[in-house]
């Protein structure tokens, strides 16, 4: 019995080693780590259960099956973050770089099986060279296995995405599939296909750095929606966003104790605002001192900084928050800024996740670049997010609220739950130079009525009470008292019922 328990030790740490020490050695003197000591790092001590760590590719080209290496590639199984079940796979690169078998496959497609089934977040950590190469179509038809069951989970379960290494190929396009994708600077990197195809192609001379690093997918693509400095920081910044998030569609929100009052007044808030209209402000002040200690985990920080997304808290639930922000671009709505808050807001959706909105947006923006690159389709995208979201929808407009954005920022209109203003709020068609140059054409030599058109036009319009009078605004408030009007707009929206229409899917202008 003692041999038999033995073997089973000797086996287990053969399996352990993957590729072997020296790969290992090297996959640490690139700075990074191997795929076991990341699952250690993300989930909670002592809580990891693998499965299948004795799986083996089944292989017999380019003499394949002389070189078998226990798990194949992709440490699989199941643990807790903060004591919450996750399911996780993470590609071994010092198993034939990470590649992907059949029988690898077979390991992902387990856990995604087990995640859906369980109704828990599923989490990949990827660090890989794509197909292996040995396996031909097998490999192929391994990935699509793999595509599939990302396509049937989204919406049901998180799906995140962390990229810690090489990822080409068909380990793209699985991540691309989840809702969130985290990298890693300097040492991970995404594309289809690398700088040696790239210069074969199109003769561009690129590194991988520039064609598909970090700082690309986070500033330019927006495949990413973070990156950090090393692997541990980024498991634990993954680890925290776990927290944000419910287990699935039908779980509840998670709550943590919350320490900060919701009732006390915030005052600063009072001088948020300057007097001047057009001089900017940072929008992230209000989400952090509104968000339960100012705790914010912010999604894309680096792409389409005119629009700020990502979650928090108020009173222990998670809310997501969306805010125009008009320290860039004067938070106008551009095709980016349109697409990256629409799936901010789906997700949020799909998993029950209040949205707040703090809304001062000029308009969208004008122009041939915005136009020719669809912004009509784009912001089409944010319209009908809003439009179809069935979550609990509080929207703040803080100052401006003009034309076609005041519509598509959670407007009243679009089914918002309840729409505030603070008494420095303006809504109206547009901004007064713009209104009254049209209007009042005829005058536009003389400055003096036109000074007067425009005063006219300030009193009247570009202020919260037209629209309050209406009814679009349910109530004109004191900014220092946004936290604690929100706080109890959400638990009154706690038991809120509303569905759309049945349908097979709809069809959002993608
Ligand atoms: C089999 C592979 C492999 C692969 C790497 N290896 N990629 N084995 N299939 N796809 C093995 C290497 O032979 C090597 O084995 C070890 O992994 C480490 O690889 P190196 O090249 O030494 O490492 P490095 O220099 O860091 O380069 C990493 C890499 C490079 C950038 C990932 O290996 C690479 O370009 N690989 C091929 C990428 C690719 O084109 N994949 C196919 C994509 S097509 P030893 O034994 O020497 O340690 C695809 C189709 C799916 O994925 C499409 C679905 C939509």
């Amino acid at each position: 019995m003692k041999e038999i328990l033995l073997e089973l030790e000797r086996r287990r740490e053969v399996a352990r080693l993957g590729g072997g020490q020296a790969r290992i050695d090297a996959q640490h003197a690139r700075g990074k780590l191997t795929a076991r000591e990341r699952i250690d790092i993300f989930l909670d001590e002592g809580s990891f259960e693998e499965f299948d760590m004795f799986v083996e590719h089944r292989s017999t080209d380019f003499g394949m099956e002389k070189s078998k290496i226990a798990g194949d590639g992709v440490v699989t199984g199941w643990g807790t973050v903060n004591g919450r079940t996750v399911f996780i796979f993470a590609k071994d690169f010092t198993v034939f770089g990470g590649s992907l078998s059949e029988a690898h496959a077979e390991k992902i497609t387990k856990v995604q099986d087990m995640a859906l089934k369980n109704r828990a977040p599923i989490i990949g950590i990827y660090d890989a060279g794509g197909a292996r190469i040995q396996e031909g179509v097998a490999a192929l038809g391994g990935y699509a296995e793999v595509f599939q069951r990302n396509v049937l989970a989204s919406g049901v379960i998180p799906q995140i995405s962390v990229i810690m290494g090489p990822c080409a190929g068909g380990d793209v396009y699985s991540p691309a599939m989840t809702d969130f994708i985290f990298m890693v600077r300097d040492t991970s990197y995404m594309f289809v296909t690398g700088p040696d195809v790239v210069k074969t192609v199109t003769n561009e001379t690129v590194t991988s750095e520039q064609l598909g690093g970090a700082s690309v997918h986070t500033t330019k693509s927006s495949i990413a929606d973070a990156a950090y400095d090393n692997d541990v920081d980024t498991l634990l910044q993954v680890r925290r966003l776990i927290d944000f998030l419910p287990q699935s569609n039908t779980a509840d929100l998670p709550e943590i104790e919350c320490y900060q009052s919701v009732t006390e007044p915030d005052t600063s808030l009072d001088t948020l605002i300057p007097a001047n209209a057009n001089k900017p402000y940072d929008i992230k002040e209000l989400i952090l001192k509104v968000a339960d200690e100012g705790d914010f985990f912010e999604i894309q920080e680096s792409f389409a900084k005119n629009i700020v997304c990502g979650f928090g808290r108020i009173e222990g639930a998670t809310v997501g928050f969306v805010a125009n922000q008009p320290m860039v671009l004067a938070g106008v709505l551009d095709s980016d800024a349109s697409r990256k808050a629409a799936r901010f807001v789906r997700f949020c959706d799909c998993f029950n996740i209040p949205i707040v909105t703090f809304v001062d947006v000029p308009g969208f923006l004008p122009g041939t670049a915005q136009e020719y690159g669809g912004l009509i389709k784009h912001g089409a995208k944010l319209l009908f997010a809003y439009a179809e979201a069935t979550v609990p929808k509080l929207t703040v407009i803080t100052r401006k609220a003009f034309g076609g954005a005041y519509d598509v920022m959670a407007s009243k209109h679009l089914r918002g739950d309840l729409n505030y203003a603070w008494p420095t709020a303006q809504i109206a068609v547009m901004g007064a130079k713009g209104a009254v140059e049209i209007i009042f054409r005829k005058d536009i030599a003389d400055p003096e009525k036109i000074a007067a058109h425009t005063k006219m036009y300030e009193d009247r319009f570009l202020s919260p009470f037209v629209a309050a009078e209406r009814g679009y605004i349910d109530e004109v408030i004191m900014p220092r008292s946004t936290r604690r009007r929100l706080a109890q707009g959400l638990r009154m929206l706690r038991n809120k019922d509303l569905t759309n229409p049945w349908k097979k899917h709809d069809n959002i202008p993608l």
